[in-house]
């Protein structure tokens, strides 16, 4: 049972329409969650997470929210591989998800936008272990770099199939379908064969390649980071400069994204707007600055067993690489 719209973010906007039920995502969350939530009246649970656990939700958290009233509707989101954080859940942490999941019979939105980009090919969807309660969430945005052609997909298992009825109706009253040669291109896109496999292969190794290189040399000047597993962002914690950034008036993750604009000239996002608070001193890095199709191209020359060398990022993806020089070098002034 699939449904399809104008994009993943329009299904979540119908989803959060139609149940009836508090929305419950982690700390730190994609931007777009809590305020649908908020435009149709919905109640939303923030679950706190840890820096130890780099900021991922874990059942003990998700079990506290539930037992505090077992019998309420909820609809729980989870991102993996996550924006904002990079990272994504094992089989051992999806497995232990579900087993609460299901014991408190909630509705669970599996957000798996970056699965395709899960930077090891390796991702795993919690449906596999929650089957009759898992919506699984997708879309060509991510994977095909297609973000403007409006394309989302809902995966329902059958237990939820009235779910997708009454997203149907609302659907057909609102944006009808999605475009016709969106769909022809999307029947392609997911058609796979060897072609889109080589493609997924290459974006993975260049995407690998940019984060790991930023995560190590913002660990390297003392910057908490969570090491990137998939998607193509970092969620960077300045905690350790907090001192240091409070005699420059810097106390905030608002304060700390306008200065770094300001005096470096690199745009982050604070975390305040995936849920941080606003005094712990997170902000989410993208990067994707650079021209993917050139790098797609030059991946092709190097040998599939090699990592991309120092030399190959410079050359192909050097505007985020040398952003975070930039970064490190205004830490340490
Ligand atoms: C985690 C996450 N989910 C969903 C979306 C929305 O994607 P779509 O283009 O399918 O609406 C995004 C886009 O930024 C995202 O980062």
């Amino acid at each position: 049972d699939v449904l399809i719209g104008p994009g993943s973010k329009e299904l979540m906007f119908l989803l959060q329409l139609v149940y009836y039920g508090d929305l419950v995502i982690p700390t730190p969350s994609w931007v777009s969650y809590a305020p649908q939530a908020h435009i149709i009246g919905r109640h939303v649970r923030w679950v706190p997470t840890a820096r130890e656990d780099h900021w991922m939700l874990t059942p003990q958290e998700l079990e506290a929210i539930c037992k505090k009233d077992p019998q309420r509707p909820r609809l729980v989101i989870l991102n993996y591989p996550s924006n904002p954080t990079g990272r994504s859940y094992t089989v051992k942490d999806l497995k232990a998800l579900a087993a609460v999941a299901r014991k408190n019979r909630v509705v669970l939105l599996s957000d798996e936008i970056y699965g395709e980009l899960h930077h090891h090919g390796r991702h795993v969807s919690i449906a596999r272990f929650y089957p009759e309660g898992t919506i699984i969430s997708s879309g060509l945005s991510k994977w095909c770099g297609a973000g403007g052609w409006r394309l989302g997909v809902f995966v329902f298992p059958p237990a939820l199939r009235w779910l997708l009825e009454a997203m149907a109706v609302v659907a057909s009253e609102t944006f009808t379908s999605t475009a016709a040669p969106i769909q022809y291109a999307a029947v392609r896109a997911y058609e796979g064969g060897l072609e889109i496999e080589e493609y997924l292969w290459h974006s993975r190794r260049i995407l690998r390649g940019i984060g790991t290189t930023i995560a190590r040399r913002l660990e390297g000047a003392g910057v908490i980071v969570p090491r990137p597993q998939g998607a193509f962002y970092l969620f960077p914690d300045f905690e350790n400069f907090r001192e240091e950034l409070g005699r420059r008036g810097i106390r905030t993750n608002e304060d700390l994204c306008h200065r770094l604009l300001e005096e470096t000239g690199v745009a982050l996002l604070p975390g305040s707007a995936f849920g941080a608070r606003s005094d712990a001193l997170t902000l989410r890095l993208a990067y994707v600055d650079f021209d993917g199709a050139r790098a797609l191209t030059a991946s092709h020359d190097v040998p599939r067993e090699k990592p991309l060398s120092q030399t190959f990022l410079k050359t192909y993806c050097d505007a985020p690489l040398s952003a975070v020089e930039r970064i490190c070098a205004w830490l340490l002034r």
